[in-house]
C-alpha cells in the first residue's frame, strides 16, 4: 500500500514510521521544511524512546520518504491520513482550520478510491465538512474514514505497535475492508464503527481517564484528613475485576497536550448541545486548581519556602518524554519564586524553558540536590525515583522530601531522617508488618 501521513508532528511520525515497518511505501509530509529535511536525515526533533531507530531502518529500506510537496506524495496513495494538529479555539471549542487547510491542498490530487482518513483528535461531524471542502476540487470517488489514535507519549512505538485495540470508523465495506488489512498485523483487536462513534471513543476514552485521575485524587485529599492511606484504599478496590488496580497513581494531577484539551473540547460539545450540566464541565477546574491547592499546602507543612533551595526533580509532564506542555514544573517553579525560594531543576531530557522563570537548571541530579532543603519530585522518571538520596541526607539539617508521585518507600525515608510528604500518604511505619 502506498500511504501519506500528513502533519509529521509527534502521532504522524510515530505512525508514520510504523506503517513503513510493516513493509508500506509511507510519505511523511508536512509543509514545515525544516522539519522534512531533519527527518529525512533521521532526525526525530523531540525525545521518543525507539523512534529515531525505526526512522533510521525503515528509510535504509527506502520505506519511507518526507517531503513537503502535495504533488508529489498524494497522487499515488491510497491512504491519506490527516495528523495535523488540531488547537483549541478561543471559545473552547476545536479549531479545525489545519484540517480543512489539508483537505483543500490534497483535493486536486487524489486518486480514484483513496481513503482519506482522519487521525487527528476531532468532533463528529468533521468528516462531513471535510468531504465539503474536497468535494468540487476533485473528479474521483474517494472515501472518508476515522482513524482515533491512543498512543502515549513515552511509549508511543510500542503502543502503535501493540495496541490494545485499532479503531476504526467508517461507511462503507471496502474501506473496512483496506483499513482492517492494514491494521490485522498489529492487533486482533479491531473495531469497525461509524466515524462518529470512532471520534467520540477517542474524546470519550481520554475523558474516562483525566476522570479516573480526577477521583484518585480527591480520594487521596480526603486520606490526607481521615487517616486512610491512599496506596493501600487503591490496593483493596483495584482488586474488585470492575475496577482494576492499574491507572491509579494520585499527583498534583494530569497534564501534557492531550488530556486538559480534550476534557475542555468535550465539555464545550456538551454545553453547545444543551448537557453543560455535567461531568465534564467540572474535571477541568478541579484539576487546575489542584496544583495551586497542593502547593499552598506544602508551602505551609515546611515552614514557608522562602529562603529554602528547593530542588524541583522532573519538568517534563511525565516520565520518558521531553514535552513540557502543560507540566506541572510549568506551575510549580514560578510559584517557589514567588514565595521566595531559591530553584534548582533537574530532568534527564527536558531543554531550557523561559515560562520557568527564575530556576538553575542542571543536568547532574546529585548537584541538585546537594545541600537541598526541599525535594519536590514532580514526575517519575527512573533515574529520579531510583536516586540515592540518602547521599546528600544532612542529619543535623531538616530536610523534606516531597513526593507528588507516591513512588518512595516513605517508611525508608523516614527512618534515614527525612520529613517526607506524599499525596494522600499516612506514614505509620510501626506498624507495618
Ligand atoms: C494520553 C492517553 O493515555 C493516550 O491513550 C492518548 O492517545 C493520548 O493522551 C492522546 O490523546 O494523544 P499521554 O498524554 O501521552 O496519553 O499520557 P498519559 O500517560 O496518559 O498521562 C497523562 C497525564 O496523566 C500525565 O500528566 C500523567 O502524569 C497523569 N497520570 C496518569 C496520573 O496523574 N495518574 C495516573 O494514574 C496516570
Amino acid at each position: 500500500m502506498t500511504i501519506t501521513v500528513i502533519g509529521t508532528g509527534f502521532v504522524g511520525v510515530v505512525t508514520a514510521a510504523v506503517y513503513a515497518s510493516l513493509g508500506h511505501q509511507v510519505w511523511g509530509l508536512d509543509i514545515d521544511e525544516k522539519k522534512v529535511a531533519s527527518l529525512s536525515a533521521s532526525r526525530v526533533p523531540f525525545y521518543e524512546p525507539n523512534l529515531e531507530e525505526m526512522l533510521t531502518e525503515t528509510q535504509k529500506k527506502g520505506n519511507l520518504k518526507f517531503s513537503s510537496d502535495y504533488s508529489q506524495a498524494i497522487p499515488d496513495s491510497d491512504l491519506i491520513v490527516i495528523a495535523v494538529g488540531t488547537p483549541s479555539a478561543l471559545d473552547g471549542g476545536v479549531d479545525l482550520k489545519y484540517v480543512m487547510a489539508v483537505g483543500e491542498s490534497i483535493a486536486p490530487y487524489l486518486k480514484a478510491d483513496t481513503i482519506v482518513a482522519v487521525k487527528s483528535t476531532v468532533p463528529p461531524g468533521t468528516l462531513t465538512a471535510l468531504a465539503a471542502v474536497i468535494e468540487g476540487k476533485t473528479s474521483v470517488d474517494y472515501e472518508t474514514a476515522s482513524l482515533p489514535e491512543f498512543l502515549r507519549e513515552g511509549s508511543a512505538v510500542n503502543d502503535t505497535l501493540h495496541p490494545d485495540r485499532v479503531v476504526i470508523g467508517a461507511r462503507s465495506k471496502p474501506a473496512f475492508d483496506k483499513l482492517n488489512a492494514l491494521h490485522a498485523p498489529l492487533t486482533e483487536n479491531i473495531i469497525n464503527i461509524s466515524p462518529e462513534s470512532a471520534q467520540m471513543a477517542k474524546y470519550s476514552a481520554n475523558a474516562y481517564l483525566a476522570t479516573r485521575i480526577t477521583f484518585i485524587n480527591q480520594i487521596a485529599d480526603l486520606c490526607e484528613k481521615n487517616g486512610a492511606d491512599v496506596e493501600e484504599v487503591v490496593k483493596a478496590m483495584g482488586s474488585d475485576s470492575r475496577i482494576g488496580s492499574h491507572y491509579w497513581y494520585p499527583g498534583l494531577g494530569y497534564g501534557g497536550s492531550c488530556f486538559p484539551k480534550d476534557v475542555q473540547e468535550l465539555a464545550y460539545f456538551s454545553r453547545k448541545v444543551g448537557e453543560g450540566d455535567n461531568l465534564f464541565n467540572k474535571i477541568h477546574e478541579l484539576n487546575q486548581k489542584r496544583l495551586g491547592k497542593l502547593l499552598a499546602a506544602y508551602d505551609q507543612k515546611v515552614g514557608g519556602m522562602k529562603g529554602k533551595k528547593v530542588a524541583v526533580l522532573g519538568l517534563a509532564f511525565k516520565p520518558h518524554t521531553d514535552d513540557t506542555r502543560e507540566a506541572p514544573s510549568l506551575y510549580v517553579v514560578p510559584k517557589l519564586n514567588e514565595l521566595g525560594a531559591r530553584v534548582v531543576g533537574y530532568d534527564p531530557k527536558v531543554l531550557w524553558q523561559d515560562s520557568w522563570g527564575k530556576l538553575h537548571q542542571l543536568e547532574d541530579l546529585a548537584a541538585a540536590v546537594e545541600d537541598v532543603d526541599v525535594i519536590m519530585i514532580l514526575v517519575e522518571w527512573p533515574d529520579i525515583i531510583s536516586f540515592d538520596f540518602n547521599l546528600v541526607r544532612q542529619p543535623q539539617k531538616i530536610q523534606w522530601l516531597i513526593d507528588t508521585r507516591n513512588r518512595l518507600d516513605a517508611c525508608q525515608f523516614v527512618q534515614q531522617g527525612w520529613q517526607y510528604i506524599g499525596v494522600g500518604r499516612q506514614v505509620n511505619c510501626d506498624q507495618k508488618k
